[in-house]
């Protein structure tokens, strides 16, 4: 190690048995009642996180993609016209994309003092550790400070201090549910500070063809990553799914906007899950919802973020208006 190399600095926000503890409530109340729920943070072992990393690189998951050239093209004006600090960011899974932002906002032509600290959050300590291991070797003189943790728990228990950017990327906004989504947006906007940031990354309503491609991929990723969920409970709590027994059932929601991603049964079952004290009962064509993916509209998420609390400065999309970046400040 250099000199100037620093080791990043790892925070463990999540209970030692936050794997099965949390994942039983969430087991108890998404599956014991009705639609059938589980929050989409369990498809993120270590195997679900590698499965989304091949997500971003499937020709019909454009997000990745459109986001990145969205960074590339305005992470400049984006570190000139916000004058944080520190960057945390939500859900980092690799950082791959949040390099373009450290490069620009450590820059010697920005007009601001230099990004000293980075905080990236997510529940994949795995993912996070080497994300953060390697943010660290790339940025000398940058304080990496990691923090394994929820962002649906842990949103007051960050890094404080100076003046705080919060990015959110990838349009991990959209896997909440309307309701959730708002709540989420309150409790971050409480975590803030006046005159604290917030850049969101928002895919945008498109074509549904490319939509429901893009969650239906032909190569089969996707599916595996949905179908990861029931692998998740099978080992955590000992159920007892049939993989064979479910199909996957992507479709697209016009009245809600998203396309939901879920887990049909083939024929009708009896699926015991011990750790939770639970049995499920499910008739032929029940479906588990596994995931949902919101897309948005630029006066939409502008309606959202003023309803939070926030202002927003500017909104950058891509050339063919696939997707958009958001940066807006606390009022
Ligand atoms: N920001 C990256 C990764 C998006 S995938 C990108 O734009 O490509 C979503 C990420 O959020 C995963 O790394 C997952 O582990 C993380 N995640 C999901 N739910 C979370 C939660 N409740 N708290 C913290 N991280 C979460
Ligand atoms: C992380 N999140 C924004 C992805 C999405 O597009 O909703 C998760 C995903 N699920 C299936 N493919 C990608």
């Amino acid at each position: 190690m250099s000199r100037r190399e620093v080791e990043p600095r790892v925070e463990v926000l999540l209970d030692p048995d936050w794997a099965s503890g949390s994942l039983v409530d969430d087991v108890r109340r998404g599956l014991g009642g009705r639609p059938r729920r589980l929050p989409p943070k369990w498809l993120y072992d270590d195997v679900g996180a590698g499965l989304f990393d091949e997500i971003t690189r499937l020709p019909e998951y454009y997000p990745t993609e459109a986001e990145r050239s969205i960074l590339v093209e305005h992470a400049a004006d984006i570190a000139a016209a916000c004058d944080a600090s520190t960057l945390v960011e939500l859900g980092s899974g690799t950082s791959d994309k949040t390099r373009t932002l450290l490069d620009a906002f450590r820059s010697p032509e920005r007009p601001h003092e230099p990004l000293h600290r980075f905080v990236p959050v997510d529940v994949s300590d795995a993912t996070l550790r080497g994300a953060a291991a390697t943010l660290s070797r790339r940025y000398p003189g940058l304080a990496v400070e990691a923090v394994v943790g929820d962002f649906t728990l842990h949103l007051g228990d960050l890094p404080r201090g100076d003046r705080r950017l919060v990015a959110f990327l990838g349009s991990t906004i959209g896997n909440f549910y309307l309701e959730e989504r708002a709540a989420f947006l309150g409790a971050l906007a409480d975590s803030l500070e006046p005159g604290e940031w917030l850049l969101l990354g928002t895919d945008l309503v498109k074509d549904v063809d490319r939509l429901v491609a893009a969650y239906d991929d032909s190569a089969g990723v996707t599916e595996r990553f949905i179908r990861n969920c029931l692998t998740v409970v099978n080992r955590e709590l000992g159920a007892d799914f049939d993989q064979g027994a479910f199909s996957y059932a992507p479709l697209w929601d016009a009245r809600m906007q998203r396309v939901d991603m879920r887990l049909r049964a083939e024929e009708p079952q009896v699926v015991t899950v011990p750790g939770a004290d639970l049995v499920v009962e499910l008739a032929t064509g029940e479906e588990l919802c596994v995931e949902i993916s919101t897309k948005f509209s630029i006066d939409g998420i502008g309606a959202e973020l003023a309803e939070a609390g926030f202002a927003v400065t500017e909104t950058w999309t891509d050339p063919a208006g696939d997707f958009a970046v958001t940066l807006a400040r606390r009022t």
